[in-house]
Protein backbone atom coordinates (compact mmCIF):
# COMPACT_ATOMS: atom_id res chain seq x y z
CA UNK A 1 0.00 0.00 0.00
CA UNK A 2 1.55 3.26 -1.06
CA UNK A 3 2.12 6.22 1.97
CA UNK A 4 -1.12 8.10 0.25
CA UNK A 5 -3.35 5.28 0.80
CA UNK A 6 -2.26 4.16 3.71
CA UNK A 7 -2.79 7.50 5.33
CA UNK A 8 -6.08 7.71 3.43
CA UNK A 9 -7.07 4.13 5.33
CA UNK A 10 -5.92 4.71 8.53
CA UNK A 11 -8.28 8.61 8.91
CA UNK A 12 -11.44 6.07 7.47
CA UNK A 13 -10.60 3.87 10.07
CA UNK A 14 -10.60 6.43 12.61
CA UNK A 15 -13.87 8.30 11.32
CA UNK A 16 -15.53 4.21 11.21
CA UNK A 17 -14.11 3.60 14.67
CA UNK A 18 -15.96 6.87 15.75
CA UNK A 19 -18.87 7.74 13.75
CA UNK A 20 -20.66 11.26 14.35
CA UNK A 21 -24.70 11.21 13.97
CA UNK A 22 -25.52 7.68 13.48
CA UNK A 23 -28.80 6.65 14.06
CA UNK A 24 -32.76 7.33 13.32
CA UNK A 25 -33.47 10.42 14.16
CA UNK A 26 -37.38 11.15 15.95
CA UNK A 27 -39.44 14.07 13.87
CA UNK A 28 -37.11 14.09 11.13
CA UNK A 29 -38.48 16.67 8.49
CA UNK A 30 -37.09 14.62 5.58
CA UNK A 31 -35.51 11.12 4.90
CA UNK A 32 -33.79 9.46 1.79
CA UNK A 33 -32.87 6.20 1.68
CA UNK A 34 -30.40 5.10 -0.81
CA UNK A 35 -29.24 1.54 -2.03
CA UNK A 36 -27.00 0.01 -4.32
CA UNK A 37 -27.78 -3.46 -5.75
CA UNK A 38 -24.44 -4.67 -6.63
CA UNK A 39 -23.25 -4.59 -3.48
CA UNK A 40 -26.32 -4.95 -1.06
CA UNK A 41 -25.62 -2.05 0.92
CA UNK A 42 -28.14 0.85 2.00
CA UNK A 43 -27.94 4.17 3.39
CA UNK A 44 -30.53 6.69 5.13
CA UNK A 45 -30.19 9.61 5.73
CA UNK A 46 -32.40 12.06 8.14
CA UNK A 47 -32.48 15.53 8.28
CA UNK A 48 -34.08 18.61 10.54
CA UNK A 49 -34.67 22.45 8.96
CA UNK A 50 -34.58 25.27 11.01
CA UNK A 51 -35.11 28.92 9.60
CA UNK A 52 -32.10 31.57 9.55
CA UNK A 53 -32.44 34.69 7.94
CA UNK A 54 -35.86 33.64 6.03
CA UNK A 55 -33.82 30.55 4.60
CA UNK A 56 -34.87 27.03 5.25
CA UNK A 57 -30.94 25.71 7.09
CA UNK A 58 -30.09 22.58 8.15
CA UNK A 59 -30.00 22.01 11.79
CA UNK A 60 -29.67 18.68 12.31
CA UNK A 61 -28.31 15.69 10.28
CA UNK A 62 -28.12 11.83 11.10
CA UNK A 63 -27.62 8.62 9.44
CA UNK A 64 -28.03 4.51 9.19
CA UNK A 65 -25.37 2.80 7.15
CA UNK A 66 -26.55 -0.78 6.25
CA UNK A 67 -23.57 -2.90 5.77
CA UNK A 68 -21.03 -0.73 4.57
CA UNK A 69 -18.50 0.68 6.42
CA UNK A 70 -17.26 3.12 3.88
CA UNK A 71 -20.47 4.81 4.01
CA UNK A 72 -20.98 5.08 7.50
CA UNK A 73 -17.45 6.95 7.31
CA UNK A 74 -18.29 9.24 4.24
CA UNK A 75 -21.94 10.05 5.97
CA UNK A 76 -20.43 10.77 9.38
CA UNK A 77 -18.51 13.41 7.56
CA UNK A 78 -21.80 14.61 5.60
CA UNK A 79 -24.00 15.16 8.33
CA UNK A 80 -21.08 17.16 10.05
CA UNK A 81 -20.94 19.47 7.16
CA UNK A 82 -24.63 19.96 6.10
CA UNK A 83 -25.59 22.02 9.39
CA UNK A 84 -26.46 24.91 8.46
CA UNK A 85 -26.74 24.64 5.26
CA UNK A 86 -29.47 25.81 2.73
CA UNK A 87 -30.94 22.91 0.89
CA UNK A 88 -29.81 24.61 -2.16
CA UNK A 89 -26.38 24.66 -0.85
CA UNK A 90 -26.48 20.89 0.72
CA UNK A 91 -27.57 19.68 -3.02
CA UNK A 92 -24.18 21.29 -4.31
CA UNK A 93 -21.97 18.89 -2.33
CA UNK A 94 -20.48 16.35 -3.78
CA UNK A 95 -19.31 12.93 -2.32
CA UNK A 96 -15.72 13.99 -3.01
CA UNK A 97 -16.34 17.22 -1.06
CA UNK A 98 -17.44 15.01 1.94
CA UNK A 99 -14.18 13.43 2.24
CA UNK A 100 -12.31 16.23 1.89
CA UNK A 101 -11.12 16.11 5.17
CA UNK A 102 -9.56 12.25 4.55
CA UNK A 103 -8.64 12.19 1.13
CA UNK A 104 -9.53 10.40 -2.07
CA UNK A 105 -12.25 7.58 -2.05
CA UNK A 106 -10.10 4.82 -4.03
CA UNK A 107 -11.99 3.86 -7.03
CA UNK A 108 -13.38 0.68 -5.45
CA UNK A 109 -15.05 2.62 -3.12
CA UNK A 110 -16.42 5.55 -5.07
CA UNK A 111 -20.24 4.20 -5.15
CA UNK A 112 -19.85 4.28 -1.15
CA UNK A 113 -19.76 7.91 -1.64
CA UNK A 114 -22.28 8.21 -4.15
CA UNK A 115 -24.30 6.10 -2.16
CA UNK A 116 -24.50 8.35 0.85
CA UNK A 117 -24.96 11.62 -1.74
CA UNK A 118 -27.94 9.70 -2.99
CA UNK A 119 -29.47 8.88 0.34
CA UNK A 120 -28.82 12.79 0.46
CA UNK A 121 -29.95 14.06 -2.31
CA UNK A 122 -33.37 11.65 -1.87
CA UNK A 123 -33.67 13.55 1.31
CA UNK A 124 -33.36 16.92 0.71
CA UNK A 125 -36.16 16.93 -2.33
CA UNK A 126 -38.24 15.23 0.23
CA UNK A 127 -37.35 18.23 2.55
CA UNK A 128 -38.47 20.56 -0.34
CA UNK A 129 -41.87 22.04 0.57
CA UNK A 130 -43.47 21.52 -2.62
CA UNK A 131 -42.39 17.56 -2.23
CA UNK A 132 -42.27 17.33 1.56
CA UNK A 133 -45.22 15.73 2.55
CA UNK A 134 -44.80 13.12 -0.39
CA UNK A 135 -41.36 12.28 0.10
CA UNK A 136 -42.08 11.67 4.09
CA UNK A 137 -44.91 9.75 3.14
CA UNK A 138 -42.85 7.51 0.51
CA UNK A 139 -40.68 7.12 3.17
CA UNK A 140 -42.89 5.48 5.82
CA UNK A 141 -44.11 3.25 3.17
CA UNK A 142 -40.55 2.89 2.06
CA UNK A 143 -39.70 1.86 5.71
CA UNK A 144 -42.60 -0.76 6.14
CA UNK A 145 -41.32 -2.46 3.42
CA UNK A 146 -37.87 -2.85 4.28
CA UNK A 147 -38.73 -3.94 7.68
CA UNK A 148 -41.43 -6.58 6.44
CA UNK A 149 -39.29 -7.52 3.87
CA UNK A 150 -36.55 -7.66 5.93
CA UNK A 151 -38.13 -9.85 8.62
CA UNK A 152 -39.88 -12.22 6.09
CA UNK A 153 -36.40 -12.98 4.04
CA UNK A 154 -33.51 -12.32 5.93
CA UNK A 155 -32.47 -9.63 3.47
CA UNK A 156 -32.58 -6.16 2.91
CA UNK A 157 -34.22 -4.71 0.32
CA UNK A 158 -32.62 -2.89 -2.23
CA UNK A 159 -33.24 0.78 -3.44
CA UNK A 160 -31.98 0.98 -6.73
CA UNK A 161 -29.38 4.02 -7.15
CA UNK A 162 -30.37 5.99 -9.74
FE1 LIG B 1 -21.11 -1.02 -1.47
FE2 LIG B 1 -19.74 0.44 0.22
S1 LIG B 1 -19.23 -1.53 -0.52
S2 LIG B 1 -21.66 0.88 -0.62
Amino acid sequence: MDPEEESFEKKLQESISNPKNMGEMENADAVGTVGNADCGDMVRMFLKFDEANGKKVINKASFQSFGCQTAIAVASMATEMLKGKTIEEAKELSASEMTDEIGKLPPMKLHCGQMVEGALKSALNAGDDKNQSQGVKDQSTLTKSFVQDGASSGKIKVIPLT
